[in-house]
């Protein structure tokens, strides 16, 4: 690791996948195998399966974590969660923006500043995501998407506010879609980004920054990935629904963060 700040983490993101016997039994597994002095990690799992795998994973070293919140404290929202309601369920931590919620739920750089400030509140830590689509990308606005998406998230804080932010890189044509960013290209859009959060919020926050990328992470591309300088991490979906290759990527080995 080229940077004794910034502790690697792993976060797998279960989607609406899983049953609470399998939660549990992921959950277990996870727990089990993850080592204890491997990266920091994560797993946010259904609003649904949030109170039992908590007490799966009490005692253990992963965390729990939720894939969206509410920015209200309480009230009349039906179908909505609340951070204060997220902390009571166990969580530490939950995912906001993630490209799915952007494209199919509404979601907007304006709503994602708003739970981020909910979540911030609560003291979860916020995994904020950002990324290009395809067509973006082709049109060469890949930089432009990220910078107008961080700044739409991340303005109006004082760095100290942000102090446990992290940012996950997630390239939407490479989500689920077994098109993996190479490390380079990666590596590109992270340098971004903490240039960016540098020139919104200061060299420090910038250098203790955790970004992690997401988007076909597999136990086969992850060392690879984990290389990159600017790379602290992974969000991961698919495999990260079975406890051998969430394991797999856990334990990455990356000789440039040795
Ligand atoms: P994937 O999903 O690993 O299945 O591509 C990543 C994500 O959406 O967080």
């Amino acid at each position: 690791m080229t940077n004794s700040l910034r502790r690697p983490l792993i976060a797998g993101n279960w989607k609406m996948f899983l049953d609470l016997a399998g939660s549990v039994a992921l959950a277990r597994g996870v727990a089990a195998g993850a080592p204890p002095d491997g990266p920091e990690v994560v797993v946010a799992v259904p609003f649904t399966a949030l109170t039992v795998v908590g007490e799966v994973l009490k005692g253990s070293k992963v965390k729990l974590a939720a894939q969206n919140l509410h920015w209200e404290k309480e009230g009349a929202f039906t179908g909505e969660v609340s951070a204060a309601q997220l902390k009571d369920a166990g969580c530490a931590a939950v995912v906001i923006g993630h490209s799915e919620r952007r494209q199919f739920f509404g979601e907007t750089d304006e709503t994602v500043k708003k739970r981020l400030t909910a979540a911030l509140a609560a003291g979860l830590l916020p995994i904020v995501c950002v990324g290009e689509t395809l067509a973006e990308r082709e049109d060469g606005r890949t930089f432009k998407v990220l910078e107008t998406q961080l700044t739409g998230a991340l303005t109006g804080f004082g760095p100290s506010q942000l102090a446990t932010l992290v940012v996950a890189y997630e390239p939407v044509w490479a989500i689920g879609t077994g098109k993996t960013a190479t490390p380079a290209q990666a590596q590109e859009a992270h340098l971004f980004i903490r240039k960016t959060c540098e020139r919104l919020h200061g060299a420090a926050l910038a250098a203790g920054l955790r970004i992690l990328y997401g988007g076909s992470v597999k136990p086969d591309n992850a060392d690879a990935l984990m290389s990159e300088p600017d790379l602290d991490g992974a969000l991961v979906g698919g495999a990260s629904l079975k406890a051998d290759s969430f394991l797999r990527i856990v334990k990455f080995s990356a000789p440039a963060r040795a």
